[in-house]
């Protein structure tokens, strides 16, 4: 994005066509790519070749996260969700990291697992050994079954055997390909490729092959993002950086030993991640399974953040998950949209695509600690929720922020105190309330 910012300060208060021509620039947007954003994109005929007993379409909002700066890079962030106040906080977090140069973000090489479950062996560690000797031909099979991820520089990288003598269904043996899938989420190429392989691991061992299918706990496909913020960002006119800073770091404790506080925290981590996902057409549930696996891997479940202090006072944090994302295949092509959402990212490569999404959860948690911490997160709902009730007594355009700061100011968000104010301001000559609030 040379040339181009994600930094747009009060870009909530444009009207939404400002909105959508701003991003279109920066983004380069065709009129019709425009088009599909207020149309929404997928047709019944299109939702109609993607599942079954289509009756519909369902639309959610498709919004902008600014300010976000990765690895050095300006990305507006397009966010798929349904829940006010996370693009919001999100852009907030986002314009706080750049005080720190922003997020660094990195990850794996795109190396997806797929499970082969072989049954009816009588010598585990002799069939784990006769699948090692016969790792070459497994290679070949493999490969043979994928030949377009193959060109793309994709294919096998290994296996692993694990043994499991004891289940309730008697001794089993698992075998998990490595494979590279590149700029695909996979699970297409690796479920072939299970399968491909399967009547081969069942020669090798003499047993009999059960599941063949991906694994979602994609561990050898991590992506991970750091962040680092001066105490002096974090202040408010009502806490002191240091304060917040220390506020920070006792949520985050209480993450890393309730289980109960560390789901909380993992879901608004999600929240940016998943509707990331969305927006790019990719496969949620998959991201959400791996992630809550991973935050479990050593028998507890724990958070996908750490947050810390370095010697200069300054806020660290690192976010490091799973994250089976694509940029090929799958509605990440079929859904008109999301082709949309990842020009607006400018990503070239399936990696890309999950260092950003793992430096929005990270940006993600820092707003919703940060909030916790201070003044609760009530606040920010609070000023989405009198935009609503603003609307429901009819303002429109600038009469909406003006009436719904008054409301905030007042703390008395109510549909007749809304339509009172709109009154005021529509019959005053200055249209402005007497005791209006600075910005
Ligand atoms: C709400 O959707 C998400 C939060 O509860 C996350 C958190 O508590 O860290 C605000």
């Amino acid at each position: 994005m040379s040339g181009r910012t994600s930094r747009y300060p009060g870009f909530y208060r444009l009207p939404l066509e400002a909105r959508v021509r701003w991003v279109a620039e920066q983004a380069g947007l065709t009129p019709e790519e425009q088009a599909l954003l207020s149309n929404g994109g997928l047709t019944l005929e299109e939702a109609d070749h993607l599942v079954e007993n289509v009756i519909g379409r369902f639309a959610l909002p498709f919004a902008v996260a600014v300010n976000f700066l990765i690895n050095g890079r300006e990305i507006l962030i397009p966010m798929v969700i349904e829940e006010p106040s996370v693009v919001a906080a999100l852009s907030h977090a986002a314009r706080l990291a750049r005080a720190g140069g922003g997020f660094h973000a990195g990850s794996d090489e795109p190396i997806m697992r797929g499970q082969i479950q072989v049954m009816d062996l009588p010598d585990l560690p002799a069939a784990a050994r006769a699948i090692e000797e016969q790792i070459e031909a497994i290679r070949t099979t493999a490969e043979a079954a994928t030949p377009s991820i193959v060109a793309r520089g994709g294919g096998f990288r290994g296996l692993e055997t694990i043994l499991f003598p004891d289940t309730p269904a008697g001794p089993m043996l698992v075998v998990h390909l490595l494979y590279d899938v590149r700029d695909a989420m996979g699970a297409n190429a690796v479920n072939t490729v299970c399968e491909a392989v399967a009547p081969l691991i069942a020669r090798i061992t003499g047993g009999r092959v059960v599941l063949r299918i991906l694994s979602n706990l994609a561990d050898r496909r991590r992506a991970w993002a750091e962040v680092r913020i001066p105490p002096e960002a974090l202040e408010t006119p009502d806490f002191p950086g240091d304060l917040v800073i220390q506020g920070i770091l006792e949520a985050q404790a209480l993450a890393e030993v309730d289980p109960y506080r560390a789901a909380t925290h993992n879901k608004g981590i999600m929240n940016g991640i998943d509707a990331v996902a969305l927006a790019t057409g990719n496969d949620w549930r998959a991201i959400e399974a791996g992630a809550h696996a991973y935050a479990a891997r050593n028998g507890q479940y724990r958070p996908l953040t750490r947050w810390w202090r370095d010697e200069g006072g300054a806020l660290h944090g690192r976010i490091e998950l799973p994250l089976a994302v694509g940029i090929v295949g799958g509605a990440t092509q079929a859904h008109p949209l999301a082709r949309v959402a990842l020009k607006i990212l400018g990503v070239s490569s399936a990696r890309e695509l999950a260092e950003i999404m793992a430096a929005v959860g990270l940006a993600q948690n820092l707003a919703a600690l940060r909030a916790l911490a201070t003044e609760g997160i009530q606040r920010g709902h609070m000023e989405l929720h009198a935009r609503q009730i603003a609307m429901a007594a009819g303002a429109a355009g600038q009469e909406i922020d003006r009436i719904a700061q008054q409301l905030v100011a007042e703390r008395n968000i109510r549909l007749a105190r809304a339509r009172e104010l709109l009154q005021e301001l529509r019959g005053s000559a200055t249209g402005g309330f007497d005791q209006e609030r600075a910005e």
